[in-house]
């Protein structure tokens, strides 16, 4: 689907823009917004440029420059750092040998921080794209990883 057609399912009211921001990311195989979207946005919605970077830098999920095909985002709020949300960092990190921050050479992750998500109860939690995990740990971490690596590799 393209940016204007995105927009045409949602409509052009300014509510509408986090939505279709959310669309726009979410088909690009690399997890981000790029300039050109941004663009047509701002041309179809009558919204400026800097209001549209603006409303979409106040959320940590979306992006401006490429992402892995898969985001991790290890929760870091109080519950989860108190339950071990560095360990979990540190097995990310290891396993795939990247930083918080970085994308893996194949493309395929990326590693984030956040902040709750609303999953208290199973901490220490993390997202991969919309697919929540709780009650993680090492051993766990290996397992998911793997899965995924696994399901990329067919
Ligand atoms: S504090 Fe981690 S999910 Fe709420």
């Amino acid at each position: 689907m393209t940016t204007k057609e995105i927009i045409k399912k949602h409509g052009n009211k300014k509510e509408n823009l986090l939505q279709i921001l959310h669309d726009i990311q979410s088909q690009n195989p690399k997890n981000y917004i790029t300039e050109e979207d941004i663009n047509t946005l701002s041309r179809e919605m009558i919204i400026s440029v800097s209001e549209i970077k603006g409303t979409a830098s106040f959320y940590t999920m979306f992006s401006f420059t490429p992402r892995g095909k898969y985001i991790i985002r290890v929760c870091e709020s109080p519950p989860c750092h108190i339950l071990g949300a560095q360990t979990i960092f540190g097995a990310i990190k290891s396993k795939l040998d990247i930083k918080v921050g970085e994308t893996t050479d194949d493309g395929l992750f990326t590693l984030e921080g956040t902040s709750c998500l609303g999953i208290c109860g199973v901490a220490p939690a993390m997202m991969i794209n919309d697919e929540a995990y709780g009650n993680l740990n090492e051993e766990k971490i290996d397992k998911i990883l793997d899965k995924i690596q696994e399901k990329e590799k067919i």
